[in-house]
């Protein structure tokens, strides 16, 4: 998976807007916030490719689950659309927001561009969801309401992002480590990871 890949992949998604009159073409909304060619771009075109990638195949072999295909490949494109808001200079972000808040702030950023259901998707990827609770309980600098994966096409790509970080973003993580940090997040999220390994593996 490189560059090309995912030029090409944009080509095919761009035949598809031709073909099928679709809303959008998620990197002319990326190319909005972040500039062509930079690393940061770079950086967050090959995650979202790889979490596309794997959510979509996973969609393939789960017919029965009538998983809007269209949607999940351009929410898994936009869900990290907020990174460049966050201070993480490992990923060459130098926002002023931490890092957890990078979900909601691509949340408004969606919503804003008019996209709601993408939003969704993007405030609701942290983790495995982070719930009112656990917000008040961390004292989470996030906005005070459930933020859990509710659609399918939400849990989907909530769960194929695990296997993916943005330091090494062509390298699939283990089900063990991603389990193991998960851990960090209490033994509900690994349960929770759990039951999407039955549902998504199985
Ligand atoms: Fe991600």
């Amino acid at each position: 998976m490189g560059m090309l890949h995912y030029m090409l992949s944009e080509y095919l998604n761009y035949f598809i807007f031709v073909a099928q009159n679709q809303s959008m073409v998620p990197v002319e909304i990326i190319k909005k916030y972040y500039q062509e060619g930079t690393e940061l771009y770079e950086i967050l075109l090959e995650h979202s490719f790889s979490v596309a990638d794997k959510s979509l195949s996973i969609a393939q072999v789960h017919p029965e689950m009538n998983l809007d295909i269209s949607f999940i490949y351009e929410a898994s494109m936009l869900h990290d659309i907020g990174i460049f808001k966050t201070n993480a200079s490992d990923i060459l972000c130098y926002g002023e927001f931490p890092y957890v808040c990078h979900g909601y702030l691509g949340s408004d950023i969606l919503k804003e561009e008019g996209y709601p259901r993408h939003a969704l998707v993007c405030e609701r990827h942290t983790g495995t969801g982070l719930s009112l609770d656990v917000i008040i309980k961390d004292n989470l600098p996030v906005p005070k309401r459930d933020m859990l994966p509710e659609s399918m096409e939400e849990q989907l790509i909530c769960f194929a992002d695990k296997f993916f970080s943005k330091t090494r973003p062509q390298r699939e993580k283990s089900i063990d480590k991603i389990k193991k940090s998960l851990s960090k997040n209490g033994e509900d999220s690994v349960k929770k990871f759990d039951n999407w390994c039955r549902l998504f593996l199985g």
